[in-house]
């Protein structure tokens, strides 16, 4: 399928595959997340790694202003952003944001930090990139909280990391940002604990240390 926006043309079929692929997931749970946590984003609201754009419905009128951002930007999200009347997605690694300090109120993230190599250096970006007072709220899918289910994802996370293109199910997130400085309030957790929703927010210590660099 191909469809052109103003001067944007673009394929979708992969992204509405990808999405095919999720829709379980999403009618399991995550989507729910995907709501809590995108309909809860006030102000200036940046969301990266967007991917096809699943979260966009959820976005409500506390959001002035949305700007979307990815590694590498899908037909489907430039497509979604135009038809909501929002700028072009800017295509952006999240490790090296191109947005002025303290410039969002809110960031979003969901399914992002299982597939960054430096998943330390993203967080101190959306750290960087939030005003005093703003909060990232994200869905992530970690290593399991049940042993049994854990043990398995370990067993097969290096074949997993092969086959999806660099995604990790083996990471504790949630613990690398509490070790990183942020304070996590955990909205929900689903999959026996595979699927975590939060909100992260920089401790004082960590915004006391940022503000005197
Ligand atoms: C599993 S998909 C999730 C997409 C979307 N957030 C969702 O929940 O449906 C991961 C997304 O993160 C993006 N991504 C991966 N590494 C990234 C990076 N270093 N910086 C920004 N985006 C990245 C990919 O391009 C992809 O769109």
């Amino acid at each position: 399928m191909t469809f052109t926006t103003g001067t944007r043309v673009g394929d979708t079929t992969g992204g509405r595959l990808f999405e095919a692929f999720l829709k379980p997931l999403d009618a399991a749970g995550l989507g729910e997340f995907r709501r809590i946590v995108a309909s809860g984003a006030r102000g200036r609201v940046l969301e990266v790694g967007a991917g096809t754009g699943a979260n966009l419905r959820w976005y409500d009128g506390a959001v002035e202003a949305l700007s979307l951002s990815d590694l590498k930007i899908a037909p489907l999200l430039t497509l979604r952003a135009g038809r909501r009347g929002l700028a072009d997605p800017v295509e952006a690694d999240v490790t090296a944001l191109p947005f002025a300090d303290a410039s969002f109120d809110t960031v979003v993230s969901t399914l992002l930090f299982c597939s960054v190599p430096d998943p330390g250096a993203g967080f101190a970006e959306i750290r960087r990139v939030l005003a005093p007072g703003g909060e990232w709220r994200f869905v992530e899918h970690v290593l399991p909280a049940r042993p049994s289910m854990a043990r398995t994802f370990r067993r097969v996370a290096s074949a997993w990391r092969t086959l999806a293109g660099g995604c990790n199910l083996d990471r504790d997130t949630v613990a690398a940002l509490r070790a990183a400085g942020f304070e996590v309030e955990l909205l929900g957790s689903g999959g026996g604990g595979a699927i975590v929703a939060g909100v992260a927010r920089p401790s004082r210590a960590l915004a006391a240390a940022s503000a005197s660099v």
